[in-house]
């Protein structure tokens, strides 16, 4: 092929599914989310079978997924049997992310069609249920009689349950399947949160009594170019409304930096 003047070359693209949740991720990323089972691990009494654990934020793209993904690997890398759910029915991202078929999955389960769990490389103990087809009506479905009971089955199958929600101020999602979990990590991320929308989902979850068993800081390592020129203005969520009602501009971020922190 011959190369036009100025015409840029497209550079292969890594791994992102090694990089970000598999062998080549970093150092200081994979003892971040060690550090987080850890504490996960501390936070339920043995008396819990199978903990199931929601992943939530206040806004979009705080790293809900990102999250969810390292935090059951590194819960099934001790040899439990984990189950990650991508709850966000109506942005899915699991699949792509870990380059796994969407359908069916958790929607097609909930309506009482086939919803097959898939397994990702070599972490032979994580099964994971991608978010199946989007459905109409994902509050509905989440908030009702099927997921309890289909989460009541699974807890004899798995030592934690990990779900990958949508966040809270934009959808109600995360409040009608509140109920079930029980515990709630919260998502917060350094170069974007907002107090303000913080400060909303602080008092939902208090409301719907939700027990919440930390806080995962991510974007530590400050600023820089990149992701968030994506979600700039929300164009992407535009099919939630105009915004979240609590959304400042994005900043710019860094999308190299994988600094994760929890604190209980
Ligand atoms: N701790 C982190 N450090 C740096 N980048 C991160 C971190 N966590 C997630 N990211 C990056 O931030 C972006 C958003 O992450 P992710 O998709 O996990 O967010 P989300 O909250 O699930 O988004 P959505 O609301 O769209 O579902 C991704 O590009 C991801 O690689
Ligand atoms: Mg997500």
């Amino acid at each position: 092929m011959v190369k036009k003047k100025n015409q840029t070359v497209k550079q292969p693209l890594t791994n992102d599914v090694d990089a970000f949740f598999g062998k080549n991720k970093s150092f200081a990323a994979t003892e971040a989310y060690k550090l987080l089972r850890t504490n996960i691990q501390f936070s339920f009494s043995t008396e819990t079978k199978c903990p199931v654990i929601g992943v939530t934020s206040s806004l979009r793209g705080e790293g809900k997924s990102t999250t969810s993904i390292n935090l059951a690997i590194a819960l099934a890398e001790t040899g439990k049997r984990v189950l990650l759910i991508d709850a966000d029915m109506r942005l899915p991202s699991v699949a792509e992310k870990l380059n796994l078929e969407l359908t069916p999955g958790l929607s097609n389960l909930l309506v009482e069609q086939l919803g097959m769990k898939q397994k990702f490389s070599n972490v032979e103990t994580l099964d994971i249920l991608t978010a199946g087809n989007p459905p109409p009506n994902p509050s509905e479905l989440l908030g009702g009689q099927r997921m309890e009971s289909f989460l009541n089955e699974q807890k004899q199958n798995y030592a934690y349950i990990v779900m990958d929600l949508p966040p809270v101020t934009s959808v109600s999602d995360t409040l009608t399947v509140s109920r079930v979990l029980d515990g709630l990590l919260l998502v917060i991320r350094g170069d974007y949160a907002s107090k303000k929308a913080l400060n909303e989902t602080l008092r939902q979850m208090k409301l719907a009594n939700v027990h919440i068993i930390g806080f995962v800081y991510t974007f530590a390592g400050g600023r820089g170019k990149g992701y968030y020129s994506k979600y700039g203005k929300y164009g992407k969520y535009g099919k939630y409304g105009k915004d979240y009602g609590y959304g400042e501009k994005a900043g710019k971020t860094n999308a190299n930096s994988e600094k994760v922190s929890a604190s209980k």
